[in-house]
Protein backbone atom coordinates (compact mmCIF):
# COMPACT_ATOMS: atom_id res chain seq x y z
CA UNK A 1 0.00 0.00 0.00
CA UNK A 2 2.82 2.58 0.51
CA UNK A 3 5.72 3.75 -1.96
CA UNK A 4 9.19 2.13 -0.35
CA UNK A 5 11.24 4.33 -3.51
CA UNK A 6 10.26 7.36 -2.49
CA UNK A 7 11.14 10.29 -0.16
CA UNK A 8 8.83 11.08 2.96
CA UNK A 9 9.05 13.95 4.47
CA UNK A 10 9.93 13.17 8.28
CA UNK A 11 9.74 16.36 10.07
CA UNK A 12 10.42 20.00 10.05
CA UNK A 13 14.46 20.51 10.39
CA UNK A 14 13.87 21.91 14.30
CA UNK A 15 11.90 19.09 15.56
CA UNK A 16 15.14 17.19 15.20
CA UNK A 17 17.65 18.94 17.77
CA UNK A 18 20.90 18.85 19.03
CA UNK A 19 19.54 19.75 22.43
CA UNK A 20 18.60 16.88 25.66
CA UNK A 21 20.07 14.38 23.37
CA UNK A 22 16.56 14.02 21.83
CA UNK A 23 15.39 11.03 20.07
CA UNK A 24 12.51 11.41 17.97
CA UNK A 25 10.12 9.04 17.03
CA UNK A 26 8.38 8.47 13.80
CA UNK A 27 5.97 5.94 12.33
CA UNK A 28 6.66 6.00 8.11
CA UNK A 29 4.98 3.78 5.35
CA UNK A 30 4.25 1.18 8.52
CA UNK A 31 7.64 1.42 9.88
CA UNK A 32 8.90 2.93 12.96
CA UNK A 33 12.15 5.07 12.71
CA UNK A 34 13.84 6.56 15.41
CA UNK A 35 15.73 9.89 14.46
CA UNK A 36 18.56 11.69 16.03
CA UNK A 37 21.46 14.80 15.21
CA UNK A 38 24.78 13.88 15.27
CA UNK A 39 26.94 16.09 16.72
CA UNK A 40 28.20 17.64 13.47
CA UNK A 41 24.32 18.37 12.45
CA UNK A 42 23.73 15.56 10.55
CA UNK A 43 20.65 13.84 11.03
CA UNK A 44 20.68 9.65 11.45
CA UNK A 45 17.11 7.22 10.89
CA UNK A 46 17.61 4.50 12.21
CA UNK A 47 14.38 1.64 12.54
CA UNK A 48 13.15 2.03 15.54
CA UNK A 49 14.42 -1.48 16.58
CA UNK A 50 17.35 -3.35 18.53
CA UNK A 51 18.61 -6.23 16.30
CA UNK A 52 19.33 -7.87 19.46
CA UNK A 53 15.37 -8.40 20.52
CA UNK A 54 13.95 -5.92 19.07
CA UNK A 55 13.68 -3.11 22.10
CA UNK A 56 13.05 0.52 21.07
CA UNK A 57 16.17 2.01 20.13
CA UNK A 58 14.11 5.44 20.47
CA UNK A 59 14.50 4.29 24.52
CA UNK A 60 18.02 3.91 24.28
CA UNK A 61 20.65 7.05 24.83
CA UNK A 62 22.67 9.06 22.00
CA UNK A 63 26.44 8.81 22.75
CA UNK A 64 28.14 11.03 20.60
CA UNK A 65 27.42 10.12 16.92
CA UNK A 66 26.42 6.44 17.82
CA UNK A 67 23.19 4.92 19.66
CA UNK A 68 22.64 2.94 22.86
CA UNK A 69 20.19 0.22 23.22
CA UNK A 70 19.41 1.06 26.86
CA UNK A 71 17.49 -2.83 27.41
CA UNK A 72 21.03 -5.00 27.46
CA UNK A 73 23.44 -2.30 26.31
CA UNK A 74 24.13 -2.45 22.90
CA UNK A 75 25.87 0.29 20.80
CA UNK A 76 24.91 0.95 17.33
CA UNK A 77 27.35 3.34 14.56
CA UNK A 78 25.06 5.82 12.81
CA UNK A 79 25.46 3.81 9.89
CA UNK A 80 23.65 1.13 12.06
CA UNK A 81 26.74 -1.29 12.80
CA UNK A 82 26.93 -2.51 15.98
CA UNK A 83 29.92 -1.27 17.64
CA UNK A 84 29.98 -2.50 21.12
CA UNK A 85 28.55 -5.49 22.48
CA UNK A 86 28.71 -5.35 26.71
CA UNK A 87 30.45 -8.57 28.19
CA UNK A 88 31.52 -10.27 24.88
CA UNK A 89 34.26 -8.68 22.14
CA UNK A 90 33.32 -10.85 19.33
CA UNK A 91 30.41 -8.74 17.10
CA UNK A 92 28.28 -10.84 14.82
CA UNK A 93 28.29 -9.35 11.14
CA UNK A 94 24.43 -9.04 11.29
CA UNK A 95 24.43 -7.04 14.52
CA UNK A 96 23.08 -4.13 12.38
CA UNK A 97 20.08 -1.51 13.06
CA UNK A 98 18.92 -0.61 9.71
CA UNK A 99 19.66 3.00 8.87
CA UNK A 100 17.77 5.15 6.26
CA UNK A 101 18.86 7.39 3.68
CA UNK A 102 18.35 10.85 4.81
CA UNK A 103 18.62 14.45 3.15
CA UNK A 104 17.58 17.77 4.80
CA UNK A 105 16.26 20.47 1.85
CA UNK A 106 14.43 23.45 2.46
CA UNK A 107 14.53 23.28 6.18
CA UNK A 108 12.67 19.38 6.17
CA UNK A 109 14.01 16.20 6.58
CA UNK A 110 13.37 13.85 4.43
CA UNK A 111 13.55 9.87 4.57
CA UNK A 112 13.85 7.74 1.77
CA UNK A 113 11.94 4.15 2.51
CA UNK A 114 13.09 1.90 -0.34
CA UNK A 115 16.30 0.57 -2.24
CA UNK A 116 19.35 2.54 -0.91
CA UNK A 117 21.10 2.18 -4.04
CA UNK A 118 17.99 4.36 -5.61
CA UNK A 119 18.27 7.17 -3.27
CA UNK A 120 17.93 10.21 -5.87
CA UNK A 121 17.96 12.96 -3.99
CA UNK A 122 16.67 15.01 -6.93
CA UNK A 123 13.60 13.34 -6.38
CA UNK A 124 12.72 15.42 -3.23
CA UNK A 125 9.76 17.83 -4.25
CA UNK A 126 10.47 21.47 -4.71
CA UNK A 127 9.51 23.25 -2.60
CA UNK A 128 9.78 27.00 -0.62
CA UNK A 129 12.46 27.18 2.62
CA UNK A 130 10.99 28.12 5.96
CA UNK A 131 14.32 30.76 6.02
CA UNK A 132 16.22 32.29 3.28
CA UNK A 133 13.49 33.18 0.78
CA UNK A 134 11.74 35.89 -0.24
CA UNK A 135 8.78 34.45 1.44
CA UNK A 136 8.22 34.41 5.18
CA UNK A 137 6.75 30.85 5.95
CA UNK A 138 5.39 29.99 9.13
CA UNK A 139 4.74 25.71 9.76
CA UNK A 140 2.07 23.43 11.14
CA UNK A 141 1.72 20.00 11.90
CA UNK A 142 -1.64 17.95 12.54
CA UNK A 143 -2.10 14.47 13.22
CA UNK A 144 -5.26 13.02 10.66
CA UNK A 145 -6.71 9.77 11.20
CA UNK A 146 -7.39 8.50 7.83
CA UNK A 147 -5.58 7.08 5.08
CA UNK A 148 -3.39 9.25 2.71
CA UNK A 149 -5.25 8.22 -0.33
CA UNK A 150 -8.43 10.00 1.35
CA UNK A 151 -5.63 13.10 1.81
CA UNK A 152 -4.61 13.06 -1.92
CA UNK A 153 -8.02 13.02 -3.26
CA UNK A 154 -8.86 15.89 -1.48
CA UNK A 155 -5.57 17.90 -2.70
CA UNK A 156 -6.24 17.08 -5.65
CA UNK A 157 -9.62 18.65 -6.00
CA UNK A 158 -9.73 21.80 -4.41
CA UNK A 159 -13.96 22.14 -5.11
CA UNK A 160 -14.13 21.19 -1.78
CA UNK A 161 -12.88 25.17 -1.14
CA UNK A 162 -16.86 26.00 -1.86
CA UNK A 163 -18.16 23.60 1.09
CA UNK A 164 -15.66 22.39 3.42
CA UNK A 165 -14.05 25.99 3.82
CA UNK A 166 -16.70 27.99 3.54
CA UNK A 167 -15.43 30.20 5.85
CA UNK A 168 -11.94 30.06 5.53
CA UNK A 169 -10.66 29.65 2.13
CA UNK A 170 -13.01 29.51 0.02
CA UNK A 171 -16.20 31.69 0.42
CA UNK A 172 -17.69 31.17 -2.99
CA UNK A 173 -19.55 28.40 -4.88
CA UNK A 174 -17.78 29.05 -7.96
CA UNK A 175 -14.85 26.72 -6.71
CA UNK A 176 -16.70 23.79 -6.92
CA UNK A 177 -17.66 24.86 -10.74
CA UNK A 178 -13.97 25.34 -12.52
CA UNK A 179 -12.25 22.79 -14.67
CA UNK A 180 -8.68 22.70 -13.97
CA UNK A 181 -5.97 21.93 -16.10
CA UNK A 182 -4.00 19.27 -15.80
CA UNK A 183 -0.56 18.32 -16.57
CA UNK A 184 0.31 14.58 -15.49
CA UNK A 185 4.23 13.95 -14.38
CA UNK A 186 6.59 10.81 -14.39
CA UNK A 187 6.02 11.24 -10.08
CA UNK A 188 3.18 13.27 -9.95
CA UNK A 189 0.08 15.87 -11.02
CA UNK A 190 0.77 19.49 -12.21
CA UNK A 191 -2.80 21.17 -12.10
CA UNK A 192 -3.71 25.29 -13.07
CA UNK A 193 -6.68 27.16 -12.46
CA UNK A 194 -8.45 30.51 -12.66
CA UNK A 195 -11.52 31.52 -10.09
CA UNK A 196 -12.16 34.73 -11.55
CA UNK A 197 -14.87 37.02 -9.81
CA UNK A 198 -15.35 35.86 -6.87
CA UNK A 199 -15.88 37.21 -3.65
CA UNK A 200 -12.17 37.83 -1.30
CA UNK A 201 -11.04 33.93 0.45
CA UNK A 202 -13.34 34.48 3.34
CA UNK A 203 -10.01 34.84 6.02
CA UNK A 204 -8.47 37.70 3.80
CA UNK A 205 -11.50 39.18 3.56
CA UNK A 206 -11.43 42.17 5.90
CA UNK A 207 -8.47 43.58 4.42
CA UNK A 208 -10.70 44.62 1.21
CA UNK A 209 -13.37 46.61 0.57
CA UNK A 210 -16.98 44.82 1.73
CA UNK A 211 -17.77 43.01 -1.31
CA UNK A 212 -15.03 42.98 -3.20
CA UNK A 213 -14.59 40.40 -5.77
CA UNK A 214 -11.49 39.49 -7.70
CA UNK A 215 -9.43 36.98 -10.03
CA UNK A 216 -7.52 33.77 -7.94
CA UNK A 217 -4.78 31.76 -9.93
CA UNK A 218 -3.71 28.55 -8.35
CA UNK A 219 -0.96 26.35 -9.67
CA UNK A 220 -0.25 23.48 -8.09
CA UNK A 221 2.82 21.06 -8.09
CA UNK A 222 1.15 17.42 -6.61
CA UNK A 223 3.68 14.57 -6.30
CA UNK A 224 4.29 11.17 -5.09
CA UNK A 225 3.63 10.42 -1.64
CA UNK A 226 1.50 13.25 -1.47
CA UNK A 227 3.67 16.45 -1.14
CA UNK A 228 1.69 19.51 -2.91
CA UNK A 229 3.41 22.78 -3.38
CA UNK A 230 0.63 25.65 -4.49
CA UNK A 231 1.55 28.77 -5.69
CA UNK A 232 -1.59 31.49 -4.66
CA UNK A 233 -2.28 34.42 -6.56
CA UNK A 234 -4.91 37.08 -6.10
CA UNK A 235 -5.21 39.84 -8.62
CA UNK A 236 -7.57 42.71 -9.43
CA UNK A 237 -10.61 41.14 -11.49
CA UNK A 238 -10.10 41.08 -15.17
CA UNK A 239 -6.69 42.92 -15.17
CA UNK A 240 -5.16 39.56 -16.12
CA UNK A 241 -4.22 36.94 -18.90
CA UNK A 242 -4.82 33.43 -18.64
CA UNK A 243 -0.89 33.66 -18.34
CA UNK A 244 -1.35 36.01 -15.40
CA UNK A 245 0.62 38.56 -17.64
CA UNK A 246 -0.79 42.11 -17.47
CA UNK A 247 -2.53 41.51 -14.06
CA UNK A 248 -2.60 43.64 -10.98
CA UNK A 249 -1.36 41.40 -8.47
CA UNK A 250 -3.01 42.11 -5.29
CA UNK A 251 -1.59 39.29 -3.22
CA UNK A 252 0.85 36.30 -3.82
CA UNK A 253 1.42 33.32 -1.31
CA UNK A 254 3.06 29.88 -1.15
CA UNK A 255 1.76 27.21 0.74
CA UNK A 256 3.68 24.14 0.85
CA UNK A 257 1.96 20.49 2.49
CA UNK A 258 3.47 17.27 3.43
CA UNK A 259 1.58 14.41 4.03
CA UNK A 260 3.36 11.04 5.29
CA UNK A 261 1.06 7.91 5.86
CA UNK A 262 2.20 6.62 9.14
CA UNK A 263 -0.07 3.66 8.46
CA UNK A 264 -3.32 2.54 6.51
CA UNK A 265 -5.42 4.53 9.11
CA UNK A 266 -3.20 7.77 9.90
CA UNK A 267 -0.96 10.14 8.67
CA UNK A 268 1.33 13.23 9.58
CA UNK A 269 0.28 16.15 8.01
CA UNK A 270 2.92 19.06 7.78
CA UNK A 271 2.62 22.66 6.10
CA UNK A 272 3.55 26.20 5.60
CA UNK A 273 2.00 29.25 4.44
CA UNK A 274 3.28 32.68 3.65
CA UNK A 275 3.37 36.17 1.62
CA UNK A 276 6.37 38.19 0.50
CA UNK A 277 8.65 39.83 3.01
CA UNK A 278 7.45 42.83 1.79
CA UNK A 279 3.94 41.92 1.85
CA UNK A 280 4.36 41.00 5.46
CA UNK A 281 2.60 43.75 7.30
CA UNK A 282 2.89 42.64 11.36
CA UNK A 283 0.46 39.66 12.19
CA UNK A 284 0.06 38.83 8.18
CA UNK A 285 2.14 35.70 8.13
CA UNK A 286 0.71 34.10 12.39
CA UNK A 287 -3.35 34.97 10.51
CA UNK A 288 -2.24 32.57 7.40
CA UNK A 289 -0.75 30.12 9.45
CA UNK A 290 -3.53 30.11 11.75
CA UNK A 291 -5.99 29.91 8.94
CA UNK A 292 -4.33 27.42 7.30
CA UNK A 293 -4.78 25.33 10.96
CA UNK A 294 -8.36 26.06 11.23
CA UNK A 295 -8.84 24.94 7.37
CA UNK A 296 -6.58 21.69 7.89
CA UNK A 297 -9.11 20.59 11.12
CA UNK A 298 -12.11 21.42 8.83
CA UNK A 299 -10.64 18.93 6.66
CA UNK A 300 -9.48 16.61 9.24
CA UNK A 301 -13.18 16.20 10.24
CA UNK A 302 -14.13 15.44 7.10
CA UNK A 303 -11.42 13.20 6.54
CA UNK A 304 -11.95 11.64 9.36
CA UNK A 305 -15.35 10.54 9.62
CA UNK A 306 -15.05 9.44 5.86
CA UNK A 307 -12.09 6.84 6.61
CA UNK A 308 -14.85 5.86 9.59
CA UNK A 309 -17.33 5.50 7.03
CA UNK A 310 -15.04 3.40 4.56
CA UNK A 311 -13.72 1.07 7.10
CA UNK A 312 -17.67 -0.38 8.17
CA UNK A 313 -18.09 -0.21 4.48
CA UNK A 314 -14.86 -0.64 1.72
CA UNK A 315 -16.88 -2.43 -0.87
CA UNK A 316 -19.96 -0.01 -0.75
CA UNK A 317 -20.19 1.24 -3.95
CA UNK A 318 -19.10 4.64 -5.19
CA UNK A 319 -20.74 7.09 -7.89
CA UNK A 320 -17.92 9.72 -9.68
CA UNK A 321 -18.36 12.89 -10.86
CA UNK A 322 -16.59 15.76 -12.51
CA UNK A 323 -14.56 16.82 -9.74
CA UNK A 324 -12.82 13.58 -9.43
CA UNK A 325 -10.56 14.44 -12.17
CA UNK A 326 -8.06 15.62 -10.35
CA UNK A 327 -7.94 12.74 -7.67
CA UNK A 328 -8.43 10.34 -10.66
CA UNK A 329 -5.49 11.34 -11.76
CA UNK A 330 -2.83 11.55 -9.28
CA UNK A 331 -3.84 8.01 -7.80
CA UNK A 332 -3.31 7.02 -11.16
CA UNK A 333 -0.15 7.76 -10.79
CA UNK A 334 0.86 6.62 -7.42
CA UNK A 335 -0.82 3.27 -8.21
CA UNK A 336 0.98 2.73 -11.51
CA UNK A 337 4.19 3.50 -9.33
CA UNK A 338 2.94 1.07 -6.36
CA UNK A 339 2.71 -1.64 -9.41
CA UNK A 340 6.01 -1.11 -10.87
CA UNK A 341 7.29 -1.76 -7.46
CA UNK A 342 5.62 -4.76 -7.20
CA UNK A 343 6.92 -5.74 -10.19
CA UNK A 344 3.39 -5.73 -12.39
CA UNK A 345 2.93 -4.14 -15.50
CA UNK A 346 1.48 -0.75 -16.20
CA UNK A 347 -1.09 1.32 -17.76
CA UNK A 348 -1.55 4.46 -19.44
CA UNK A 349 -3.96 6.86 -19.00
CA UNK A 350 -6.06 7.45 -21.88
S1 LIG B 1 17.23 -5.59 22.89
FE1 LIG B 1 18.76 -4.14 22.50
S2 LIG B 1 20.54 -4.90 23.41
FE2 LIG B 1 18.99 -6.37 23.81
FE1 LIG C 1 -9.03 21.27 2.27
Amino acid sequence: MFLKNCWYHAGWDFEVTLAHDALVTRRIAGESLVLYRKPNGAVVAMEDRCPHRQAALSLGRKEGDALRCMYHGMKFAPDGKCIEIPGQTRIPEQACAHVYPVVERNNCIWVWMGEREKADPALICSAVPLRDSPWHMLPGKMHVKANYRLEIANLADLSHLAWVHERTLGGSTRYAEVSPKFEITPRGLNTRFWVRSVPVQAAVAHLFPPGAHVDVYFEIQHTVPCNWILHHRVFAPGTAADDCSGGELLFETWTCQYVTPRDEDSIDYYYCWGPRHEQNLPGLSEMLRDTAEAAFIEDKLVLEAQHARIKEKPHYPQISAAFDAGPGRMLWVLDNLLKAEAGESTAHLS
